[in-house]
């Protein structure tokens, strides 16, 4: 079988779940190297996964062997590696956000059309069990003409569990630029690109506690907003509403409902590759009931957007988690922001085609 020789570049928390993925599900995908600032982390990820070579990031991205960089470093190594990497002939995926903000992004996208490589970039939960359903459902005309979206984010922030959770409160972070892209990506992949958005933007506490070990009591000075409302007016004309908060304990809200002129969906945590779909019909006293999932990715499937862009490579086709994509969703993020600050609605600078949908028989 073909492969493609790879370096995994950032050997923290979710690598594993990127390593145990492309070693049981995505064999294709060869780790040859990973690296981290930290070096013990990389030695521990290489032992654990068998990866043949720990190296410093710079010597990773200057061995010709290595055709593949997935970047899972924190939001602010996202932008300078992956261009690093673009610039060293190395096809790229890249965890979210695809850069700090939209002008390095562009950057980005440029320098990959430029020198005829791949950029690829998370989330690719999307094209799991679950939204694929509701594509093909959507697109068969199941709730009619989609007319408007809500998309709801809210929980207290990440410092009770995660291991060092300062960076979710600095450029990068916050609960839009971490969890907003798989909302907005949902949303785009479902409904197409946005095409003007307005915000209204708070930070609510000032300071964290880590609660979560080894850093529990230290804190943390909160640099970016985290309570964040969005209103997206997409190119189609449905509006969609989008909270995302790290201010809130909880709530009652449903994560992603599409509601259409035939009736309505209430889709799955966009967060996961699949969960119950209900549909309502439209029409005075139906009820909503579940709608079957198609076969597809249903567990933890990260790392399905990078198999997806090399076999995209192998086959000559585009691949889906494209560059474009996770673009458009940085474009939408940033504007939000942007309009939150002025009291204006932001026309957005990019667009995107809707990806396809993934081949049900894809391995
Ligand atoms: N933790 C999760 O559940 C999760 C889930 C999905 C996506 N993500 C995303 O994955 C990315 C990484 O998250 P994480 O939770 O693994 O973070 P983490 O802090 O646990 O790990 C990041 C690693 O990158 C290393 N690193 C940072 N800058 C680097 C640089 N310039 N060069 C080399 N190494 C560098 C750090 O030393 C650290 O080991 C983030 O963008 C995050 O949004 C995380």
């Amino acid at each position: 079988m073909k492969e493609i020789k790879t370096g995994v570049i950032g050997c923290g928390n979710i690598s594993g779940t990127y390593l145990k993925n492309f070693r049981e599900s995505f064999p294709f995908i060869r780790v040859e190297a990973v690296s981290d600032l930290d070096r013990a982390r990389a030695e521990g990820r290489a032992a654990e996964f068998g990866v043949p070579r720990v190296l410093e990031t710079a010597e990773l991205l200057a061995d010709p062997e290595l055709e593949l960089v997935v970047n899972l470093t924190v939001p602010a190594g996202h932008g300078p590696l992956n261009r690093a990497a673009l610039e060293a002939g190395k096809h790229v995926y890249c965890e979210k956000p695809l850069a700090l903000d939209r002008e390095t992004g562009l950057a980005l996208a440029g320098l990959a059309r430029s020198k005829n490589l791949r950029l690829g970039g998370a989330p690719d939960t999307f094209l799991g069990a679950g939204y694929q359903t509701a594509r093909r459902r959507l697109d068969e005309g199941l709730i009619g003409v989609p007319v408007a979206a809500t998309a709801f984010m809210v929980c207290r922030g990440h410092e009770s569990w995660h291991p060092a959770p300062d960076f979710y409160y600095k450029p990068g972070g916050g609960p839009l630029f971490d969890m907003g892209p798989y909302y907005l990506t949902a949303l785009v992949y479902l409904l197409g690109p946005v095409a003007r958005v307005t915000g209204l933007a708070r930070a609510s506490f000032p300071e964290r506690t880590i609660t979560s070990q080894p850093d529990a009591g230290q804190k943390i000075k909160v640099e970016v907003a985290t309570h964040i409302i969005g209103g997206l007016e997409f190119a189609s004309g449905a509006l969609a509403t989008l909270v995302t908060s790290f201010d809130v304990w909880g709530g009652q809200l449903p994560r992603l409902e599409v509601y259409g002129s035939e009736g309505s969906l209430s889709l799955p945590d966009p967060n996961r590759f699949a969960a119950p779909i209900l549909h309502l019909p439209g029409g005075r006293g139906q009820s909503w009931s579940e709608i079957p999932l198609d076969p597809g990715y249903t567990a933890n499937s990260r790392g399905l957007g990078t198999a997806d862009l090399v076999r995209g490579l192998f086959e000559g086709r585009p691949h889906l988690a494209s560059g474009e994509l996770a673009l458009h969703v940085l474009d939408i993020m940033q504007s939000i922001l942007e309009a939150a600050a002025s009291g204006r609605s932001v026309k957005l600078a990019t667009a995107c085609e809707r990806p396809g949908r993934l081949d049900p028989d894809f391995k």
